[in-house]
């Protein structure tokens, strides 16, 4: 078995660019990001000025991660880059920064999947017991894993349409709000206590599987309704209608938590032997659905972990955590390593 022991991370997959070092024996040494900003005014991320701003930022975020860790580049044994999912421009600008460098200074290299990087993301900062059950929801997905072990995990359900994530967005975009929608929905939401005006229709069907797209055109429909958006020429008509911001972030909130739980708590049935349930990904940013999650948990005498906001969205230390088990059980990639959307 390869003694690898220092891990760079970098994960350039969509809109942030981040690097990590991560030490097997220490954990965590280093966590540079760089968000980018400029998509707030065009309601979602632009691929072509995501790509840019990658290739801008990489270097400078590298070398933030090595200095922060007080550490060079010849002490890091693997360079660890996310190569799927993700946008493509993205994605390149990472796997072919992490390439040249591996190449040039004789590293290890590992591919890692975005997805895996965010299922384990609690370890970074929890003792999480297996096996347990993850729900990882963000911008562009939102999934239920079964989670065995480092590394072994199997999909339980997934969206059929939108993510959890994209549905925040969305509607937060209806009511002319930049991208992303989820923190000014959860903050509209804690405005009210977190009531349910509008009762939204949530599906309590029996599958693993998610649908949110349904969710959107309803509170859609309803703003039309209540002759507040106009579907023609696609605009907003009470933008100084705090209540009504508030009643249908609200309502959204209170409805993706409501089948969040539901979702879990069928999964428990299905799987007993858990020991704990897991919250990761942007949306776990989300104090209202994480407080929700862990009284579900707690009702189940099951442990609750989420990691802290800065690993929730995505990050380089996600990434090389996963790198460095990757490493300790050989599962190296080759130079041809591909992107994949
Ligand atoms: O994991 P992430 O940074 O990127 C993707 O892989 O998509 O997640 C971004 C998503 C966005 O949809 C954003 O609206 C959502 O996470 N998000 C939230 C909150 N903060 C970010 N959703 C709900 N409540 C929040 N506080
Ligand atoms: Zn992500």
């Amino acid at each position: 078995m390869h003694q690898a022991r220092i891990i760079l991370g970098i994960e350039t997959s969509c809109d942030e660019t981040s690097a990590a070092i991560y030490q097997q024996e220490r954990g965590l040494l280093s966590h540079a990001l760089y968000s980018q900003e400029h998509h707030k005014n065009y309601g979602g991320v632009i691929p072509e000025l995501a790509s840019r701003s990658q290739l801008e930022k990489i270097n400078g975020m590298v070398e933030k991660a090595l200095n922060d860790a007080h550490i060079t580049l010849d002490d890091v044994d693997v360079i660890a880059v996310t190569n799927k999912p993700g946008l493509a421009g993205s994605l390149l600008v990472g796997v072919c920064f992490a390439k040249a460098l591996a190449f040039a200074k004789n590293k290890k290299l590992i591919g890692i999947n975005h997805l895996e990087g965010h299922a384990f993301s609690t370890l970074l900062e929890h003792s999480v017991p297996f096996p347990h059950l993850c729900l990882s929801a963000s911008g562009g997905h939102t999934a239920l894993y079964r989670m065995n072990g480092l590394g072994d995990f199997e999909l339980l359900g997934q969206t059929l349409d939108d993510a959890a994530g994209e549905a925040f967005d969305k509607v937060a975009k209806m009511m002319e709000y930049p991208y992303p929608g989820g923190p000014v929905i959860e903050k509209l939401a804690q405005e009210i206590n977190f009531i349910d005006v509008c009762n939204y229709p949530r599906s309590m069907d029996k599958s693993l599987n998610f649908s949110f797209s349904g969710l959107k055109t309803a509170v859609l429909y309803d703003l039309v309704k209540k002759g507040a958006y106009d579907l023609r020429a696609k605009a907003f008509l009470c933008p100084e209608s705090r209540t009504l911001k508030q009643e249908v972030a609200s309502s959204l909130l209170v409805c993706i938590g409501d089948i969040f739980k539901h979702k879990l708590s069928l999964a428990l049935e299905q799987h007993p032997d858990v020991k704990a349930i897991t919250f990761v990904g942007g949306v776990a940013c989300n104090k209202y659905l994480k407080e929700h999650l862990s009284t579900l948990a707690t009702k189940k005498k099951l442990s609750f972990f989420a990691p802290s906001s800065q690993f929730c969205t995505d990050n380089g230390a996600m990434i090389a955590l996963v790198g460095s088990y990757k490493a300790a059980q050989g599962k190296f990639s080759d130079f041809d390593l591909d992107i994949f959307e």
